[in-house]
Parts: C-alpha cells; structure tokens; sequence
C-alpha cells in the first residue's frame, strides 16, 4: 500500500513515522526539506507552495499509485485538495473544502452551532467594518477577544487585557484586520482552562482521542503572544488534571453532535480529524474553535499513544469504515524548540544540533527546518523540533522530556520549559477549582 503524507511539520514527520511503522510505503510532499520526513519517504516532492501545485500533488499521487493520502496542515484543506483527490477516486483522511469551513471560517462554525442547537459559544459578532465595534466591546464589559475570519496560523487572536490594552488598541487593530481584506469577529472572552480533543471521523462514526492540553503563549507563565502552540501534554487516564469527567464527557459530545450536524446539513461525511479547542468554564465546556486536522504540537502526543495500526485507521476513516482506536494508558509531554523570537520576531539564523543520545529519553520530530546535503540543519521562522516523551505519569514524562531536550543545542533557539511542570498543573487545577 501506498501512502502520501503532505506537509512538512512534526505532525506530518510524526504521521509518516506511524505509517512507516504499519509497514506501507510512504510518499509526502513537502514544502521545508524536513530531514525526518525525507528519510521515511520512499520519493517525496517538493513545491514551494501549495496553491501554485494543486496539479503536479495529484498527478505526483496518480503516477506512485497512491492509495490514501492524509493531509496534515489547514492549508491544503483549505484550497480543496481532498476535492482533487476525491475526484480522482483516492480516499482522504481530511475533509472536503466546503467541510473544512469548520476550520478556516469561524463564522461558519459559529453558525453551524446555533442552527444546531449546540450552545457551547460565547457570545459574538462578525464584522467587516468597523461599525458597531466600540458598542458591542463595551456591551461585553471590554472583556473580549478579536480575531481574523480566516487562517493565520494561531496568531489572528489577540485578547483583551493580554494582547489588546486599550479599546484604542483593539479598533487599531480591526483596522488592520479590515485592511487586510477580510471579516473579523469579536467575541467575549471566556474564563477558564482550554484543552483540545480530537476525533477520528469517518462521515458517521466518531472515536476520541485523549485530551490534550496545549500552550498558545509564547513564554513561561502564559504570557507573550500566541503562537501556533509551545507543547502539549496528556495524562494516562487519557484527561487532564483539571478536567473533570462531566467536562471531558461535554467535549466528547459536541464533536459528535458537530459530526452529525455536517452530515445532516451538507449531506456530506466528515472524514478526517475533527480537533475541538474547548474552554472548560464556570458554565460548562465552551467551544473555542474547531480545527479541520491534527493540532500541532498535539499530533505528537497522540500518536506516541496510539496503540492501534495507524494506515488502517487512515485507510478506514477515509473509506468510511472507522475501525476500533486504542491509546496507551501513558501519560506524554511534547515540548517544542522554536527560533528565538519566534511567534513574534522570530530569528533568522537560528541552527539545530542534534545529538542523538536524546533517544535514550525521547523521540523527535522535525518540523519547519531545512537540511543541506552536509545534514546542516538552519531553521526558518516557524518551530523547528518537537521532542516528545511518555511515562506512568505526566512528571515521569516531563522530566524524560527534558532529558531529551538537553542534547537539543543549536544557535538562536528557545524553548518554554514550563510546560507539564507540577507548578503550571497545579496553577491549571486551582484556577479551575476557583471558578467551578
Ligand atoms: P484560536 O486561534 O481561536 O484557537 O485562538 C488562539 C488562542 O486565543 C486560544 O488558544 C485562546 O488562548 C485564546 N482565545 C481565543 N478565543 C478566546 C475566547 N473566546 N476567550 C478566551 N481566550 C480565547
Ligand atoms: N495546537 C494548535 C493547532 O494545531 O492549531
């Protein structure tokens, strides 16, 4: 069997690892020569952008015989590349263009909720002028979040209090949001503790992963701007510490009842990943946003975990026929090396140095880096490696991690080593019992 993996991330260094170990032949197209990824794939093509190669992807995928592709960043999904795919008879673990609006717009999945009677958002408005901005910020008592009806890479939300100090500060940048040609939504700004939880689809059927928390901000303590996510972790009860099981079990229905919906309404199955950014609050689980694929640094912990063939979990979403999915009963710890600066300003010369006794620890996924032909590794402004590491429980984990992570050098990198620390936990268990 023949599989096609497109991205070059750590998510998709980590899904081609997992379907190499299933033992099918992999193929990916990439975008950043990701030393990982090459060295599992069988040939790979590289494109410098998605959108200019929609036609080489398919006719690359028609001449190796591939037999389904799994599409890992939003991107692709958004420029329709399962449509291609479909259209060419090859099954896709990604939705469709018009399903994967569940990601790319918010106002669509804000929509999609109301009509279906799931009120698990905060209250909102769309927008694309500046009219009525002001009145509706103060009728949320300036605690509000704005954000880009679009993708931007996690970085399109900026919070009151946080990242917006002033309501001048919040309409200068709608301004900006409306100069950049697009609509925007505010919305107020809820209290609580986020988490994702992400669900294998096959258009009917609907099978949980663990939840998984991961950190936005780009510093230690939660503060710096949002980036696309420093590191995640899970417990080996497949929740986490804050979460109670009524709030895990709100999650899980939302994806279900969001799964239906879509059928119901577009008469069209989701096939993929469905990726729910809760917030867990005073009122119940609140939805955050959806995402149409793996969340990155997610992936990582997840597919540690699984305890199941994972081409045949591809092969069976994608055909419509979910089989049964199993996850250790570990617990997992990902924490990324990022350039210096990044989320905001990120380093341009940043350099990794791997030494690869980091294995007696951990595992390592490479993500937006390049490798030359003397194996340099330089990296590019996004995250450049995702180490990984299990254990009976989360401080087992995290201390693998960081063992891991020691023989990680390199100029111009950073890392948030705060994460699944028993401090941040205990933070994360307390802010949670303050507002229950
Ligand atoms: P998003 O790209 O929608 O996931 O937003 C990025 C980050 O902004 C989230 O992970 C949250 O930390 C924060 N955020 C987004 N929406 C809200 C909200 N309504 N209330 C509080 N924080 C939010
Ligand atoms: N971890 C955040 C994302 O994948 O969007």
């Amino acid at each position: 069997m023949n599989f096609l993996v497109i991205g070059s991330g750590a998510r998709e260094h980590i899904i081609a690892q997992k379907l190499f170990d299933s033992g099918v032949n992999v193929f990916s197209v990439i975008t950043n020569r990701n030393p990982g990824l090459i060295k599992l794939s069988r040939e790979f093509l590289f494109v410098n952008t998605y959108k200019a190669n929609v036609q080489k992807i398919v006719d690359f995928s028609l001449s190796k015989y591939i037999d389904c592709v799994v599409i890992g960043p939003e991107d692709p999904l958004a420029l329709g590349f399962s449509d291609s795919f479909l259209s060419k008879g090859i099954p896709v673990v990604g939705p469709t263009k018009l399903l994967a609006q569940i990601e790319t717009s918010k106002g669509f999945t804000r929509d999609l909720l109301v009509r279906n009677e799931i009120y698990v958002s905060p209250r909102y408005e769309r927008f694309n002028s500046i009219n009525g901005v002001e009145d509706f910020i103060k009728d949320l008592s300036d605690e509000y979040v704005v954000k880009y009806d679009g993708l931007m890479g996690g970085k399109g939300v900026k919070v009151s209090g946080e990242h917006l100090m002033s309501t001048q500060e919040a309409i200068s940048y709608c301004n900006q949001l409306i100069d950049l040609g697009g609509s925007f939504i505010v919305e107020e700004k809820l209290l609580g503790e986020e988490f994702s939880l992400m669900s294998f689809c096959d258009g009917k059927t609907v099978h949980h992963m663990p939840a998984v928390q991961d950190h936005k901000r780009a510093y230690d303590g939660d503060v710096g701007p949002n980036t696309g996510g420093m590191g995640c972790y899970t417990d080996s009860n497949h929740s986490l510490p804050f979460l109670t099981d009524n709030e895990l079990n709100q999650a899980r229905e939302i994806n279900e009842r969001v799964s239906a919906a879509l059928l119901k309404e577009y008469n069209e199955g989701y096939k993929g990943i469905l990726y729910g950014g809760f917030m867990a609050t005073r009122d119940g689980v609140k939805l955050i946003e959806y995402n149409a694929r793996f969340g990155d640094p997610e992936a990582m912990n997840l597919l540690t975990l699984l305890d199941s063939d994972f081409a045949s979990v591809c092969m069976s979403m994608a055909n419509g026929s979910l089989v049964d999915v199993k996850f250790k009963n570990e617990a997992s710890v990902c924490k990324y090396v990022v350039p210096k600066g990044y989320g905001s300003n990120p380093a341009n010369d940043a350099t990794l140095i791997v030494n690869d006794s980091y294995k007696e620890h951990s595992d390592l996924y490479y993500a937006a880096v390049n490798v030359n032909d003397s194996g340099d590794i330089t990296t590019t402004s996004s995250r450049a490696a995702a180490i990984v590491s299990t254990g009976h429980d989360i401080g087992i984990a995290e201390s693998r991690c960081e063992s891991g992570l020691s023989y990680i050098s390199g100029n111009n990198i950073f890392v948030r080593h705060d994460i699944a620390k028993p401090h941040l936990i205990d933070k994360r268990i307390q802010n949670m019992e303050s507002i229950r």
